[in-house]
């Protein structure tokens, strides 16, 4: 911008008593990639983040400035606010008001919102299983593009439990209710590998959904991974076929990438760009793969804490003084479909 431009900006912006942005937070949020706008021009519906509007990151105007922007995040999934504890904190007592405020802020900015979840593992009371998940449902409605039933309900040794297939079934008879189009989705974690957890969703979970009726339409694969460990694009592509084949869609919901030991050493960011472009490579490449979020883009706000997690975090593309790590060229990179220049 030439001086003069730049100073007739800012007169405008004395004039309307407009906050005068810092220079960091122009340049980070203006400078931040597209994504959306890439991942859609390759097919994707959209590339976005989750929010939680319980932390202080709605209050952080450069956060807030780059969240906003459409042509970076196109969707977003609420962090905490549309969790059980939230929507029903007590027995039968339903309070919606934190979820339709992040609902109101995905749509000041035309995001589509995966809701984010109705049942967590171990409910036992059908009955109450029931009421929750048809009120939920209910009251959201169409404002929910898609949404997780039901969120990690495998045990590492594969173990699970039977209620699944009544949650699946209760979703779809509410949505149907509704005369409305909201995809159902099952959401876990370290799915991303063949092995014991893979099999289990695939024998247990979706074949026992799927042959009770037509209740489920994806999979959630959440990819909390890190810096060490995470998946191969060869191991990706593996249990994405295994999905696909079953006609399921397929969502990155969750993908973070923790450095073990913080902060983030130069060999750990590179780490991590990978685990980053691994992701997003599959994704792009399996055309039932139809979106991907991050868990949060800044480490300021991202669940993993080093003093919570034994040293480890930093699993977002942004440090926390909002400047973009090697993980956010090597995301902008894979979406365009280049090799990845800081892998
Ligand atoms: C996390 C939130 O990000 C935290 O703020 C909260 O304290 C705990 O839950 N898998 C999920 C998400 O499906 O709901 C979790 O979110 C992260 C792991």
């Amino acid at each position: 911008m030439s001086l003069r431009k730049t100073l007739a900006v800012l007169a405008t912006l004395i004039a309307t008593g407009t906050a005068i942005p810092t220079p960091s937070q122009t340049e980070t949020s203006s400078s931040f990639p597209h994504l959306n706008e890439l991942a859609q021009a390759k097919g994707k519906l959209w590339f976005g983040s989750s929010i939680d509007t319980t932390s202080d990151s709605v209050k952080d105007d450069t956060y807030i400035s780059i969240f906003n922007q459409s042509a970076i995040f196109g969707q977003t999934t609420p962090g905490n606010t549309m969790k059980w504890d939230y929507t029903e904190p007590q027995n039968g007592v339903f309070d919606f008001t934190l979820g339709d405020e992040t609902i109101a802020l995905a749509k000041q900015t035309g995001k589509k919102v995966r809701c984010h979840h109705l049942v967590w593992t171990k409910e036992t009371l059908l009955g109450a299983m029931k009421t929750h998940i048809t009120k939920e449902i209910t009251h959201y409605g169409s404002n929910c593009y898609s949404r997780d039933v039901v969120n990690e309900a495998i045990n590492y040794d594969g173990s699970y439990t039977d209620n699944i297939t009544y949650a699946f079934q209760y979703a779809r008879e509410a949505v149907q209710a509704l005369n409305a189009d909201i995809k159902l989705f099952y959401n876990d974690y370290q799915i991303s590998q063949p092995g014991t957890k893979v099999t289990s969703v695939l024998n247990n979970i979706i074949t026992n959904v799927q042959s009770a009726g037509d209740y489920i339409d994806g999979i959630g694969m959440e990819s909390h991974h890190s810096d060490t460990f995470y998946p191969t694009v060869k191991e990706l592509n593996t249990v994405m076929s295994e999905y696909a084949k079953l006609g399921l869609g397929i969502h990155i919901t969750e993908l973070d990438v923790a450095c073990e030991s913080t902060p983030c050493s130069t060999s750990g960011q590179t780490g991590q760009a990978q685990a980053f472009y691994n992701v997003i490579h599959a994704c792009m490449e399996t055309a039932k793969c139809t979106g991907m979020t991050f868990w949060d883009f800044n480490d300021k706000y991202n669940w993993i804490q080093p003093s919570t997690n034994d040293g480890a975090g930093d699993a977002t593309v942004l440090w926390e003084n909002c400047t973009a790590k090697p993980a956010l060229t090597a995301v902008e990179e894979v979406l365009r479909g280049e090799s990845c220049s800081v892998c």
